[in-house]
């Protein structure tokens, strides 16, 4: 059941908007005050890693808009969406522990109208092609229409991604520069478990036996970030990292080292600045990704 809408709900400091209008009333009164708006678009099924952003934000801005809308349009499978943790109850409860001001729980006829078309039709320059978007048809195309909804709605001064969805923060980054869309965008680092496993809404879903061998994923990057720093070449550490990847119940779909501007395969003879190695693997029924920098910084 949903809790109450604006201020009166059992968050006491926290509003709670489904409207756009209500939401924009309460945003508008706060620029106008010249406080700055940090925006944090999530698809619920929080965790640390979640909440990192928020701090962040909080940290850097008067206000932080928290987003929790499961977007159907990302998911290339029925599945998957069906599938996706969906915790609202104890999502609110953590937000409103780091005192996230406002969380934005649209409808899907809020932001999908029937009768608008809100599809992005932008070149990405090839970052759609390749890694995840070779993998996951649509996918993109589908999280550039929710996060161009989003930010046209809450008109955010910045807004705060994870590194995790490595990826996906250049894709964003492009719609911004493409759109000319007046936000800056923060990159959070990726958050941890402590014995290494990126943090996803996706580990709930880990088989109890699977879970503690998923760390498989960081330890083979990290041997990757070995490898390139010894000198050996990108496709024998690639090919490496895929034969450790493939155990019983794992099955990596990609291990890719890539420049991290452009997403394409590094020049041998000079690595670019950023170098990053992005892997996607299946652990049972539960799809992971992760990244790691291998060469320079964010
Ligand atoms: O990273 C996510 O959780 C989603 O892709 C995002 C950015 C909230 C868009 O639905």
């Amino acid at each position: 059941m949903l809790p109450a809408f604006g201020k009166q709900n059992q968050f006491s400091k926290m509003y709670l908007f489904q409207r756009v209008s209500d939401l924009q009333t309460y945003l508008t009164t706060e620029r106008v005050n010249n406080r700055s708006v940090g925006f944090v678009p999530t698809m619920g099924a929080l965790h640390a890693g979640h909440l990192k952003l928020v701090k962040r934000s909080l940290a850097e801005n008067q206000i932080t808009v928290a987003s929790i809308f499961v977007n159907p349009t990302q998911f290339n499978d029925a599945s998957d969406l069906e599938k996706y943790p969906r915790t609202l109850g104890k999502d609110l409860e953590m937000l409103a522990g780091v005192g996230c001001d406002v969380v934005f729980l649209p409808q899907v006829a809020t932001i999908y109208p029937t009768d608008l078309n809100t599809e992005v039709t932008i070149d990405f320059g090839g970052l759609d092609q390749v890694l995840e978007g070779a993998q996951r048809p649509g996918h993109f195309a589908g999280v550039a229409q929710v996060v161009n909804r989003l930010l046209n709605i809450v008109q955010p001064h910045y807004l705060y991604l994870g590194q995790k969805d490595y990826q996906q923060q250049l894709i964003i980054k492009r719609l911004i520069a493409v759109l000319q869309l007046p936000v800056k965008v923060v990159v959070v680092a990726t958050e941890r478990e402590s014995d290494g496993l990126a943090m996803s809404s996706r580990n709930l879903l880990l088989d109890p036996e699977l879970r503690p061998r998923s760390v498989l994923l960081q330890q083979t990057l990290e041997g990757a970030k070995n490898r390139l720093a010894a000198g050996e070449p990108v496709p024998e550490i690639e090919k490496w990292a895929l034969e450790q990847l493939t155990q019983p119940d794992f099955n990596p779909e990609y291990f890719s080292i890539v420049n991290g501007e452009n997403l394409l395969p590094p020049d041998p003879a000079t690595l670019p600045d950023l170098v990053v190695a992005c892997t996607a693997v299946w652990a049972g029924k539960v799809r992971l990704i992760d990244n790691l920098v291998l060469r320079g910084s964010l």
